[in-house]
């Protein structure tokens, strides 16, 4: 597995294997992998086969943190991640510096950002204003760099995953993207690097989003209900947990993401929950 840290080196290599007929998949990450990760890179590597390359990016990218958000203490470990991605496989982990990916950035002379319009404003996009314009940068930024013929993410990003795939689809990125299931922990908490904020007490709490989904599963059946009654049950659900606090709910159309106000089977839901000071999101079919 070859560990790549500079722009020039990355651009080599994929210029070599696409040159070469190599079919190339990507996995972008912030590191911190878990077993959704993992998974992620085993979709990846079925689909690009053995004689593919598989490529992990490994980059807490800053754009997409506003500036009371946790990119400073976000967690890093690149020698565990490292060590996990050899045991999985991968052929070479991409893990710039700051300075690599955002030239001149610490001086004022980074100006160039990709912004998807429409997807990008609810949810998400409303408690965080900049955040999906540093993800459509960033991940516009590694397929260029990576040039992957397929790009793996996992649907815990919902609306990330819509959002860039309206970006591959309006910029002609010539990408396939796959979405993945999420994975959950035995007691239906989503995989989140984010989860090891949690003390005990607000790991036990977090599995709040998880009884959300469930309720509103549980409530949808042949008669459509209406989305403000079922934002109201899990809103109390939510209250009930003493150190959570509901930052939203949303019921809307999984492929528009366009609210829908009676809910109905198919209809997708999103949460963003605060347990403590870690915001935590989770979302699924109902
Ligand atoms: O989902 C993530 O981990 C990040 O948003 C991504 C796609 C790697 C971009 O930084």
């Amino acid at each position: 597995m070859k560990v790549v840290k500079s722009i020039a080196a990355m651009q080599r290599l994929s210029g070599r294997w696409r040159r070469a007929g190599r079919r190339i998949g990507l996995v972008p990450t912030m590191g911190f992998l878990h077993e959704g990760h993992l998974s992620l890179i085993r979709v990846a590597r079925r689909r690009v086969g053995a004689s593919g390359q598989v490529v992990v990016s490994i980059y807490v990218n800053p754009t997409q943190f506003g500036p009371a958000e946790d990119w400073v203490r976000y967690p890093r470990d690149l020698p565990r991640d490292l060590k996990a991605c050899r045991a999985a496989g991968v052929d070479v982990v991409f893990a710039p510096s700051d300075a690599a990916m955002y030239p001149g950035k610490a001086a004022g002379r980074y100006s160039t950002y990709v912004v998807e319009e429409q997807l990008s404003q609810s949810m998400e996009g409303r408690t965080r204003p900049t955040h999906f314009r540093g993800v459509t940068t960033v991940v516009a930024k590694l397929f260029h760099l990576v040039q992957p013929d397929v790009a793996v993410f996992g649907a815990k990003d919902w609306q990330q995953a819509a959002v860039i795939r309206r970006m591959v689809t309006d910029l002609n990125f010539p990408v396939r993207m796959v979405i993945a299931p999420t994975v959950r922990e035995p007691d239906g908490l989503a995989m989140s690097s984010r989860n090891k904020y949690l003390d005990p007490e607000q790991r036990r709490q977090a599995t709040v989003l998880w009884q959300a989904l469930r309720h509103a599963r549980s409530r949808v059946g042949r008669t459509p209900i209406p989305a403000a009654r079922l934002k109201k049950e899990i809103a109390r659900l939510v209250a009930a947990a003493s150190q959570a606090k509901l930052d939203y709910v949303e019921f809307f159309d999984p492929e528009t993401l366009a609210p829908v106000a009676r809910v109905s089977r198919g209809t997708h839901m999103a949460l963003a929950v605060w347990v403590g000071k870690t915001r935590l999101i989770d979302n699924g079919r109902l």
